[in-house]
């Protein structure tokens, strides 16, 4: 991938029946971190996030607030566009499917589907689950006759337009096999190959039985499946059916970001649908894990879900962020507790980056005249062969790498491995016995240590925006050079030139 390249993110659109919780703010700033990094990496970024709002699920939730369906749309769309802002989720676009443009996208892509052949008018009979949206067939259910998810199934006889999916069973495969980064990661990538092998069945694509969705052009008794529905979000936000401007630029998408449970839909479906309607496919789609709460599936049963805005309120943003990030590598399941969390921040942001920020810049700030120490230009050169900053400029090649991979946790690792260098750094040179016994020598370990804390600041950004952008003011870097292209030794920090008054940045929280 070019540094020049367009990079298009997306989250999977939310439900709107409910009111969001961790696993929605999870996706969200996942893909915001990823999003953030590409774009201080020099990528031109676009960042789609929205919410799904048709559908019978949708419809039901409507009803129990005794709500048109619009108007309730209306206000469950809007608490998640809130936790967009309240978690700094730096989206470029936020598309709900009630919208004129959606709609008019959805149409399009159904009337590609019906040209090419590929829809066809049948009848439905089998099992849906309301809660998944999904049909499913009499083998796929439990012994207690649930869905495979654990959710509950009605029996639907229904007219129903079906999309010819069996049809395009053996191009998927060709598919997988030649794009390996098709689906990430690849444990899931084989269970999807198995799932495709064991036999695809033509799909329901619309429903009669309810209103509240997207008219089939040509036949009002029918609404377009909410999945196909939701899934054309991606490109509508880009314009489709114009394909001159946005979609030209960012489509095919370089990932969707999805959740395990959602997987199919988007690695099986989604594309069958696209190469129906011959469009390309998107570049890769990145499915992560789901979260326990102190160890129990969450549930709104259970009454154990977590709410993100509470959980902000308590620990701060860039601490959940932080946390929800590192805990898990991304793909993997994770547990979520109160403990960890407070132990994640204590050892890590404040003990290790917070510690050697507060002890570097205090000292400096004290016996460097509040200034960059004054060491000579020539010396820059000398800081920039040190083992600490030769060993963080290749760390910062690997982050590029991992973050390509989406191995954001990895990125991470890097960043606290930095930091704990730093403080070995800082104990072995021990500058507070140097400026008794050689202060050329003491201003030459604090500027490394100053130029170690500049490079953790720009990488820690995507992570943790607002601390990240606080260390960075403490240094005085100015906002215009804080992106990856400044980890170089001409953007290094002036020898002499002003440092802000120290502050810490990190708190430490009692258990
Ligand atoms: N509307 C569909 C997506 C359509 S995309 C074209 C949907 N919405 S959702 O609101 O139910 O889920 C959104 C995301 O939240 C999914 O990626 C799902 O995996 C994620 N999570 C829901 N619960 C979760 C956890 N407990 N942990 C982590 N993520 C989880 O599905």
């Amino acid at each position: 991938m070019s540094a020049s390249e367009h990079f298009y993110i997306t989250t999977p659109i939310y439900y709107v029946n409910d009111v969001p919780h961790i696993g929605h703010a999870y996706t969200s700033i996942a893909c915001d971190v990823i999003s953030r990094f590409m774009r201080l990496a020099g990528r031109d970024v676009k960042f789609l996030t929205g919410t799904d709002e048709h559908g019978q699920k949708v419809e039901k939730s409507a009803e129990k607030y005794a709500l048109p369906p619009q108007e309730f749309t209306d206000k469950t769309s809007a608490v998640f566009l809130k936790m967009m802002q309240t978690l700094n989720i730096s989206n470029d676009d936020f598309i709900r499917t009630t919208e004129e443009r959606h709609k008019e996208a959805v149409r399009h892509f159904w009337s590609k589907l019906v040209e090419s052949g590929d829809i066809y008018l049948g009848k439905y009979a089998g099992w849906y689950s309301i809660r998944d949206e999904a049909f499913y067939s009499e083998t796929e259910l439990t012994e207690h006759g649930l869905a495979p998810t654990g959710a509950p199934v009605e029996w639907v006889e229904e007219p129903s337009y079906f999309f010819k999916l069996s049809k395009w069973q053996d191009k998927l495969l060709e598919y997988y096999e030649n794009h390996p980064e098709f689906i990430i990661p690849e444990s899931r990538r084989n269970e999807v190959i198995s799932f495709v092998k064991s036999g695809l069945t033509d799909l329901s694509v619309s429903r009669t039985s309810f209103s509240w969705g997207i008219q089939v052009p040509g036949n009002e008794e029918h609404v377009i499946y909410v999945w196909l529905d939701a899934l054309t979000n991606y490109i509508a936000a880009l314009g489709y059916p114009d394909k001159d401007n946005q979609y030209k630029k960012y489509w095919p998408a370089s990932a969707h970001v999805v959740g395990k449970d959602i997987l199919r839909f988007h690695a099986v479906y989604w594309p069958a649908f696209l190469m129906a309607a011959g469009l390309d496919l998107p570049k890769s789609i990145v499915a992560h894990g789901w979260w326990t709460n102190e160890g129990q599936k969450i549930s709104k049963s259970l009454g154990n879900v977590i709410d993100p805005f509470n959980l902000v309120e308590e620990f701060g943003l860039d601490q959940v962020r932080y946390f929800l990030m590192r805990e898990v590598t991304f793909g993997n399941d994770g547990n979520f507790s109160k403990e960890n969390l407070i132990s994640r921040n204590n050892s890590e942001l404040a003990n290790k980056i917070g510690n050697l920020l507060q002890r570097t810049s205090s000292f400096v700030f004290k016996h460097c005249n509040e200034t960059v120490p004054p060491v000579l230009t020539s010396y820059i050169d000398d800081s920039y062969n040190t083992p600490l900053l030769l060993d963080i400029l290749s760390i910062q090649q690997q982050n590029i790498v991992a973050m390509e991979a989406f191995q954001i946790n990895k990125v991470l690792d890097n960043i606290i491995h930095i930091s704990e260098q730093a403080n070995i750094y800082i104990d072995k040179e021990a500058p507070w016995t140097l400026k008794n016994t050689d202060i050329v020598k003491m201003h030459q370990v604090l500027y490394n240590l100053l130029e170690s804390l500049r490079f953790i600041g720009i990488m820690l950004q995507p992570f943790v925006p607002d601390s990240a952008s606080k260390i960075l003011d403490q240094l005085n870097v100015p906002s215009s050079k804080r992106s990856f292209s400044h980890l170089t030794k001409e953007y290094a920090l002036k020898p002499s030139s002003p440092l802000m008054q120290p502050s810490p940045i990190f708190p430490r929280f009692e258990k």
